[in-house]
């Protein structure tokens, strides 16, 4: 496996914490300063991944979770070998919304998989590709919850979820934030969207420098 040369940034968080609006503002940004930036998301970066996507949230009817778990893990494994590695080798800076913190979050801790069997598949399928930087956007499930009525005529499968599922969710981002202070940036979701991108730029300066 070619060592990667560029930069790899994601963004975590729950529904409604503004993960696409800080994406979006930070890729025209990096852009803007002359560097080459690959905008991905997961699931669904891919042509392959926007029919997984399809299946996983919109499939109507139980999915047993660990069916869940490998088709968000599939859509991984494409995005990664055919998106986000070919463009790190370039150099250039892939910005992605979620990755395999999503997975341990949402099918780990949602689902109740076990966390680190749940990262194993992901590290399995990704050859063992971890963020230089993963931006958490920290919301409480309620204040999501009501941006998200705001935007949805109707909800996914993930986010039709009950309020505990969703708390359990953002308890193990934060716990996943804890143990890798040095991997993650937590921001709390509800401060203005000048201040968030700001404070996300400075920390990626650093990264730049
Ligand atoms: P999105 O709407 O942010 O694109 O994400 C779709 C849903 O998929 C969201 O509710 C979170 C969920 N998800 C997982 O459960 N596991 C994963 O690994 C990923 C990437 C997303």
């Amino acid at each position: 496996m070619p060592d990667a040369r560029g930069l790899f940034l994601t963004f975590e968080g729950g529904d409604g914490s503004g993960k696409s609006t800080q994406s979006a503002l930070l890729t025209e940004w990096l852009a803007s300063l002359g560097r080459q930036v690959v905008h991905s998301r997961e699931p669904g970066g891919t042509e392959l991944g926007l029919e997984l996507r399809e299946i996983i949230l919109h499939r109507r009817g139980y999915m047993a979770p660990r069916a869940e778990a490998l088709l968000y893990a599939a859509d991984r494994a494409h995005n990664i070998a055919t998106v986000v590695r070919p463009a790190l080798a370039r150099g250039d800076i892939v910005i992605q919304d979620r990755y395999l913190d999503s997975s341990v979050a949402y099918q780990g801790a949602g689902r109740v998989l076990d966390p680190a069997e749940v990262r194993d598949v992901s590290l399995w399928a990704t050859e063992g590709l971890l963020p230089d930087l993963t931006i958490l956007l920290d919301l409480d499930v309620a204040t999501g919850r009501d941006r998200l009525d705001d935007s949805r005529t109707r909800y996914d499968r993930l986010e039709a979820e009950a309020a505990e599922f969703h708390h359990r969710v953002r308890d193990a981002y934060l716990a996943l934030a804890a143990a890798e202070p040095q991997r993650f940036l937590v921001l709390d979701a509800t401060l203005p969207i000048d201040e968030l991108s700001t404070r996300i730029r400075e920390r990626v300066s650093d990264l730049l420098a």
